[in-house]
């Protein structure tokens, strides 16, 4: 009986080892699948090499016709996150997003990766981020990062770049201000033509996003943004539009709302503004998770795929079109898009291999270190304290909460995982080696800030945001209720076999100031040592009137990426003559920035932000846009206007001379305003339409030449909905920043007519 009874539960055991072994080979192999990337050339070979828009959107066409309804809705939507999630899980890092890969039609797939730092898959180069790169004001340089990412991007299997981030500050605490190009449009449209183009060079498709008006963040999931005609066209689209005329393959709609629609069904954005005034011809993604929620909305509004998976879409949009609740037609023009920007971009020729190893590759980090460099502005520099002679610091101390921490940004969507960062105290100890000794306090124990300090020859205090502090907003489902709380509900996930919970926090930055603890340590360090540097960690600005005028030097240094510890020891040392300005302006106090209110439902963005609001208030803020020191000085003679008066057809061609007038080479940023002062329409005081960074020895003159197509002095006339160029007498402003007292003058005429 015993024996029948062990027999028994034995073939049980055994069968209950069978299935479970089953279960974990099928588990294993799906994985295993999952974790496969999928070829993004694979399918080049079906196709004649270098086609057209025309020959795409011929086959395009056809290939249409060919399709099975589930063929074309599966070209409507992403795969889902699995590949990026066990990829995650298993090898640490994310891997890319696939969307409509069909291997009966030979379409290959959307492989998708964000960010605007650099690629977020595999262990790619973290560059500065966009702001810091903004603050170049560098073309040449922005368009070398956009060449990294493009065969990163390639390296990582991705083709699909969603890194174009354009939306514009138009107020500091913006938690996405990392990831863009400031206040301007004009700077922002320009960075982001540069990074696109080079980017797309490389067969990637770029993606502009978030379109539009996602310049807040914690309230991303529910507002809308309330703005007039004029308003949206004049201020917050202008850079998309460069973005379409520089050949963007992709745009990706915002989560919020305007005028009350969301992003993601707005007919008047996606088909009315950008494709049937700008001309767009490539294909609109969602923005992620909760981007679009009605799948016949989305359609008719113009959005081609739902990402990252099918909610709205999907077996949803198939009986929407089996219902005839939507058209055929109307799924039709979308794959249509689709499939011909895909056929595009994969049938050119590669202008390279792209091996895996490219990916964070050597010369892509001095890169990555040059830009920072070249990204850091020189606030103030009382004394000439800088740069520090290597020569008389034998002890140098670096203190505060961030100055052990190679901070490079957010952990939101734009989070790169490099194979190392430099923090500020290994730079300045890779730099001084054993030449001098390095201090180091976190600034928890403000009398070791003092004593420290105390002891040094000079201190550095880094001051500024952490990655959690502010940036990319997540938030739980009770979050996303419209209408829901005004307070930040992080996203928590704590899943059993986790020691830590996963946290993602971020929004906007509510106040400007630096926190109190950074006060305190600036206070402990320069109460001790006069001697004292502040190097401010971030993206965006900070307000800085209550303790400004107690440190001699501050440096805006940003989130500098992976070797931004190297490229401040360089910057504070004299190594590199610090060139960056600022693509913000930092105002005194709140009250000189518009309205903010970070859980508002409905807000309202009026024309005036950050330097044209300065002008009309007449504010002085505590530096103005544009503005940044260097180790030398310049100054600006003979502004001159080629031609008096111009055709609306026409070019304003304009020269300064800037020298260097001190002692050390220098790179500085001649940049030139174009003022409306005779207008008969409300026109701002200025706008910023021309800027170019000169190298010049000490000593040096160069004649600079900036030049204006007179088309990009309209106004937008909401009424005719049409853009008016005014004839009249348009001021020239040119110099070193925006500040007025900075700028030369001149001016010149636009004609009525048009030469003949
Ligand atoms: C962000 C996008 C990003 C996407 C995919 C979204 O939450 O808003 O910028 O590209 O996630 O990561």
């Amino acid at each position: 009986m015993l024996k029948r009874l062990w027999k028994i539960l034995k073939i049980g055991l055994l069968g209950v080892a069978a299935i479970l072994l089953l279960v974990v080979a099928v588990v294993g192999f799906w994985v295993h699948r999952q974790l496969q990337p999928q070829d993004v050339t694979a399918a080049r070979a079906r196709w004649p090499k270098a086609m057209t828009f025309e020959t795409a959107d011929r086959a395009a066409l056809d290939l249409v016709s060919k399709m099975t309804l589930e063929e074309k809705i599966g070209q409507m939507s992403g795969s889902g996150m699995a590949p990026a999630i066990l990829s995650a899980l298993f090898r640490g890092t994310a891997a890319p997003v696939y969307a409509g890969a069909n291997e009966r039609l030979g379409i290959p797939p959307l492989a998708f990766t964000d960010g605007p730092r650099g690629v977020i898959c595999g262990r790619s180069t973290a560059f500065p981020v966009a702001m810091a790169r903004a603050a170049t004001w560098d073309l040449e340089l922005q368009r070398r990062v956009g060449d990294a990412i493009g065969k990163e991007t390639r390296a990582q299997g991705a083709n699909y770049w969603g890194g174009l981030c354009l939306n514009i500050v138009r107020h500091p605490s913006m938690g996405r201000a990392q990831e863009v190009y400031g206040e301007d449009p004009w700077l922002t449209g320009e960075m982001g033509a540069a990074i696109l183009e080079a980017v797309e060079r490389h067969n990637v498709m770029a993606c502009a996003k978030h379109f539009a008006l996602n310049s807040m963040e914690t309230a991303r999931f529910k507002n809308s943004v309330q703005i007039d005609e004029r308003t949206l066209r004049e201020v917050y689209l202008p850079q998309f539009r460069k973005a379409v005329e520089h050949g963007a393959a992709s745009f990706m709609s915002a989560y919020n709302k305007v005028r009350g629609e969301w992003c993601g069904e707005n007919r008047h954005l996606l088909t009315a503004v950008l494709r049937e005034d700008w001309g767009f011809r490539g294909f609109v993604t969602s923005d992620w998770i909760y981007g679009v929620y009605d799948g016949k909305r989305g359609v008719q509004a113009g959005l081609d795929v739902e990402m990252p998976q099918a909610k709205v879409y999907g077996e949803n949009l198939k009986k929407l079109v089996e219902t005839g609740q939507v058209p055929q037609v109307e799924v039709d023009e979308s794959v249509r898009r689709i499939v011909r920007t895909k056929l595009e971009y994969l049938t050119r020729e590669d202008p390279q291999a792209y091996p895996p190893d490219l990916a964070g590759a050597p010369e892509h980090a001095a890169l990555s270190r040059e830009v920072a460099e070249k990204g850091m502005v020189l606030l103030k520099n009382e004394g000439d304290m800088l740069p520090l002679d290597k020569a008389k610091i034998r002890k140098i101390a670096v203190v505060g909460l961030l100055a052990d921490d190679g901070a490079t940004g957010d952990h939101g969507s734009s989070n790169v995982t490099p194979r190392y960062v430099t923090s500020p105290l290994k730079g300045l100890r890779d730099y001084l080696g054993a030449g001098a000794a390095v201090l180091h306090a976190n600034g928890a124990d403000l009398a070791e800030v003092g004593r420290l300090a105390t002891e040094a020859d000079a201190v550095v205090v880094v001051a500024g945001t952490r990655w959690d502090e502010v940036g990319e907003y997540v938030t739980d489902e009770e979050g996303l209720r419209p209408n829901g709380p005004s307070q930040k509900r992080p996203l928590v996930i704590k899943l059993p076999f986790m020691k830590e919970p996963f946290v993602m926090s971020g929004g906007d930055r509510v106040p400007l100031s630096l926190k109190p603890r950074d006060l305190s340590v600036i206070e402990a360090a320069v109460k001790a040592n006069p001697r004292c540097v502040v190097s401010l960690v971030g993206g965006s600005v900070f307000t800085m009137e209550e303790w400004k005028n107690r440190v001699p030097a501050i440096v805006m240094a940003w989130y500098a990426g992976m070797e931004g510890g190297h490229a401040l020891a360089r910057v504070l040392f004299g190594d590199v003559n610090p060139s960056g300005k600022m693509p913000l302006t930092t105002p005194k106090d709140e009250s000189q920035l518009p309205f903010f209110d970070e859980y508002a439902d409905t807000i309202e963005y009026g024309p005036y932000h950050g330097y044209t609001l300065a002008d009309k208030k007449g504010y002085e803020p505590t530096y103005p846009f544009g503005y940044g020191l260097s180790y030398t000085t310049y100054s600006y003679r003979n502004l001159k206007v080629a031609s008096p008066a111009v055709a609306p057809d026409g070019k304003v061609e304009v020269t300064v001379e800037v020298t260097n007038t001190g002692s050390r080479a220098g790179e500085e940023v001649a940049q030139l305003y174009v003022g409306f002062e005779g207008s008969k329409v409300e026109r701002p005081v200025k706008l910023l339409r021309a800027f170019a960074k000169v190298a010049l020895a000490p000593g040096e003159t160069k004649t600079v030449p900036l030049s204006v197509a007179v088309k990009d002095l309209a106004w937008f006339d909401a009424q005719k909905n049409a853009w008016q160029v005014e004839p009249m007498t348009y001021g020239v402003l040119v110099g070193p920043s925006s500040r007025a007292r900075d700028l030369l003058k001149a001016s010149f005429r636009v004609l009525a007519v048009a030469a003949p």
